[in-house]
């Protein structure tokens, strides 16, 4: 196939999710841009509420990477808990799996049980993440994303004047006893990454559209609120985020190649596949700017 036989993009469901066919992303003539058809991903990309699945890709890791650049300068994860898992020989990809060779896993497991947008506890949080799909399990392994636009917008405009200018502490410490507790968590880890303020409401600096921005996973309350009453808000607001009408849930197939921009969804990665088949997954993570 050349590298666009029929370039198509599909809605995948009401609230996000764009499917796009018919793109070969290691074709040399895309990788050189020849074929100009980047730009309509990528604004097909930022139209679709935040994920887009490019659907039977053959990518060896440098294909991955090379695409995964496009999108800005990588995350190469280096020093960070999950770095057990990064690829041997290309840093920047992050395994994510349930195999076990020889008693060494092959990947994280269960990465992302939990409503989160990638690396918010950092201050160059992930823009965008993008995870290729090797081996599938026959059922189940499925990954949730909610659009955190579509639910800040579903907000009355009362609430949303109430809760604008807010803003998280996003502390990574969370995680050591929550969403990590079966990784290797050090001081060294968490004094790197020491706990961050980020807006609960940001703008997306592309699509200048206003959106909610949550971690389930690290975020400990809201500055200059009482823990009560900063828990009232954050459970009211996890509740509604992730209510159906936002949701598109993924069911991956092989060699899918799903791109999600952390910076207006959350997703969350369903664990019921133990003992039902094997997983295996490519992640490349792209730097974002801070939160504003
Ligand atoms: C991730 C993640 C989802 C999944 O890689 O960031 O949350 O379904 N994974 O594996
Ligand atoms: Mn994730």
């Amino acid at each position: 196939m050349s590298a666009a036989d029929t370039l198509s993009f599909q809605r995948l469901n009401p609230s996000l999710g764009v499917q796009v066919t018919g793109v070969d992303l290691a074709d040399p003539a895309f990788r050189s841009d020849g074929t100009n058809l980047f730009g309509q991903i990528y604004r097909g990309w930022l139209d679709s509420g935040g994920v887009m699945v490019i659907r039977d890709q053959n990518l060896e890791p440098e294909d991955q990477l090379a695409f995964s650049r496009r999108f800005g300068e990588l995350d190469p994860l280096e020093g960070a808990t999950v770095e057990p898992y990064l690829h041997p020989e290309h840093r920047e990809i992050y395994r994510v799996s349930n195999k076990v060779k020889d008693g060494v896993k092959l990947g994280r497991q269960r990465a992302g049980v939990y409503w989160h947008s990638d690396n918010s506890h950092k201050e160059r949080a992930a823009k965008a993440s993008l995870l290729y799909g090797i081996e599938i399990p026959p059922y189940g392994g499925d990954t949730m994303f909610s659009n955190m636009t579509v639910a800040y917008e579903a907000l009355s405009e009362t609430f949303r004047r109430t809760i604008d200018g807010l803003r998280c502490i996003h502390d990574f410490e969370k995680a050591k006893s929550g969403s990590f507790k079966n990784e290797t968590v050090t001081d060294r880890h968490l004094t790197t990454t020491p706990p961050i303020s980020h807006p609960l409401v940001r703008t997306h600096p592309e699509t200048g559209r206003k959106c909610l921005y949550l971690n389930a996973g690290v975020i400990t309350g809201i500055e200059g609120m009482d823990p009560e009453e900063s828990a009232a808000l954050l459970d009211f607001l996890y509740r509604h985020c992730i209510r159906p009408e936002f949701v598109y849930r993924h069911q991956w197939r092989e060699k899918d190649l799903l791109i999600w921009d952390n910076r207006c969804t959350m997703h969350y990665a369903v664990a019921d596949y133990d003992g039902v088949g094997e997983r295996y997954m490519h992640r490349t993570t792209v730097f974002g700017d801070r939160p504003v």
